[in-house]
């Protein structure tokens, strides 16, 4: 019965039939035996010869990283010249590796000079990863086990660490370096590093196969809307209306899931603000890189070890308002900043911006209902809603799609309330046609034909955009 809804591509052709079908299971069995024995006899055996000189390289790197600690004196090692440290590396590897009598070609031991200065100077095996530009993320599950996403997709790498203890002492020097600790007594920490990228780590007991780290590598490139029209992102129209609609200060909220370039459109979209408006940002952690000139970046702050002196979104916001801004940008709303954020939105800082985890443009209104809920506040539920009504204007839903392509799938106006309902109006989506090969989606952005709410408004701002823009194309 399900099989009409099958793709087609997915339904093999029926094998013709010579034989009685027990006979061909029979013999397809063996034949997958066979092919299976076959190819991992041979990877088997390449793999452990990998695999054996990976360890026995991992243990001598680790006896001559002991070694080095001893020899060096650590209180010189912050101020050491660059240069000095790698001759004395590599030294000390020469004699280590005569010692333990391997044998190493050139490339090796550049490898293994430039692996120990890693370990010694910065966060050892996780340098690498963090110094390749194509990484964006870096996901570790236990010393065996190290993810990281390019490119959208997730791949696993051959970096590795020693044991759970190497694992440690690394969360450990980026964790101290911070001011922050991290033990069983505390066993997970959110940190920054000093190049701007986020830090997450869970230690055993809590992590149970090993430390959790996960690292959101800070990319120093934003891309712009032209970029991110070439990307396919969005198209010009999509772009034109938002220029619009953010010089013409409307509220915006860009609503998506995890990785799915909420900040990235934020950022982007700000490009659109005047250079002559004060802008102030408010954010977790500071990744907003705004063009204008008049810029006041705030960023919130965690209790320290004993548990003091914490300063949230919402301390920040309040006194945001007091900082005269034209504009106010929450690097994501998730909590009791929700309030001050409608508040703001509504008298006078109007061509704010913020993001929001929702997976639709009705989903990110659910999201800010809840938020208030949750933030003690006792108002009815209409009175929320014709809150959100009157503070939201515009909601760009962005989107990781499975293809690891990240596009503006929605553009939706908030229009108004219609008895208890916040009333919403879709002027762009796009629209999936289907999968083609590779499992890429195939599919157009497309306006559904609704004019803008705010055409007026742009008018008046100077803004005329052509009503071709809101009309649905032809297919
Ligand atoms: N349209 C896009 N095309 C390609 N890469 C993108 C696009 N949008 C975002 N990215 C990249 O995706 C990663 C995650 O984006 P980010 O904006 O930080 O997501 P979020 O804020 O939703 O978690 C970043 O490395 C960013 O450069
Ligand atoms: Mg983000």
């Amino acid at each position: 019965m399900f099989r009409r809804y099958q793709r087609p591509n997915d339904v093999p052709a029926p094998p013709s039939i010579d034989v009685t079908p027990k006979e061909a299971a029979f013999k397809a069995r063996q034949r997958m035996d066979k092919a299976k024995t076959q190819a991992t006899a041979e990877e088997m055996a390449e793999l452990s010869r990998d695999a054996k000189r990976q360890e026995k390289l991992i243990d001598v790197r680790m006896d001559l990283h002991k070694r080095l600690l001893e020899t060096l004196n650590l209180s010189v090692l912050d101020k050491a010249a660059e240069a000095d440290l790698r001759r004395e590396i590599g030294t000390i590897s020469r004699e280590g590796l005569r010692e333990a009598g391997v044998v190493l070609n050139n490339k090796e031991i550049e490898q293994l000079n430039q692996d120990l200065f890693d370990e010694v100077k910065g966060l050892g095996p996780l340098e690498i990863l963090l110094r390749d530009p194509t990484v964006n993320d870096i996901l570790v599950n236990g010393p065996e086990q190290v993810f990281v996403e390019r490119g959208g997709k997730l791949e696993l790498t051959n970096v590795r660490f020693k044991d759970e203890r190497h694992l440690l002492r690394v969360i450990d020097k980026i964790v101290s370096a911070v001011g922050r600790r991290v033990d069983e007594s505390h066993p997970y920490v959110d940190a920054r590093l000093a190049d701007g990228s986020r830090f997450n780590a869970m230690v055993p007991p809590c992590a149970v196969d090993g430390s959790l780290v996960s690292i959101r590598k800070f990319s120093k490139e934003k891309l712009s809307i032209d970029e991110l029209i070439d990307f396919g992102a969005f198209t010009e129209e999509m772009a034109a209306y938002l220029q619009a609609a953010v010089a013409t200060r409307l509220n915006v909220i860009v609503s998506g899931g995890t990785g799915s370039g909420k900040t990235t459109t934020l950022n982007a979209l700000s490009g659109f603000i005047d250079d002559k408006e004060r802008i102030v940002t408010i954010e977790d952690t500071a990744e907003l890189q705004l063009q204008q000139v008049h810029v006041g970046r705030m960023e919130s702050r965690p209790p320290n070890v004993e548990g003091k002196g914490a300063v949230d979104q919402r301390d920040l916001l309040r006194n945001a308002l007091r900082m005269r801004p034209d504009r106010i940008i929450v690097g994501e709303t998730r909590g009791d900043e929700v309030i001050d954020m409608l508040q703001a939105m509504n008298t006078g800082h109007d061509g704010s911006m913020t993001t929001i985890h929702a997976n639709s443009a009705r989903d990110a209104v659910s999201r800010l209902e809840n938020m208030v809920a949750m933030s003690g506040i006792e108002m009815p539920l209409k009175a929320v809603r014709s809150q959100i009504a009157s503070a939201v204007n515009v909601i760009v839903q962005v989107s990781r799609l499975q293809d690891g392509s990240r596009r503006m799938v929605s553009i939706t106006e908030v229009t108004g309330m219609e008895g208890e309902i916040i009333s919403m109006q879709e002027i762009f989506k796009f629209r999936r046609d289907g999968v083609g090969e590779d499992n890429k989606i195939i599919g157009a952005f497309t306006p559904t034909g609704l004019r803008s709410n705010y055409a007026e408004r742009f008018k008046l701002w100077g803004y005329d955009l052509p009503s071709s823009i809101y009309t649905a194309l032809a297919g």
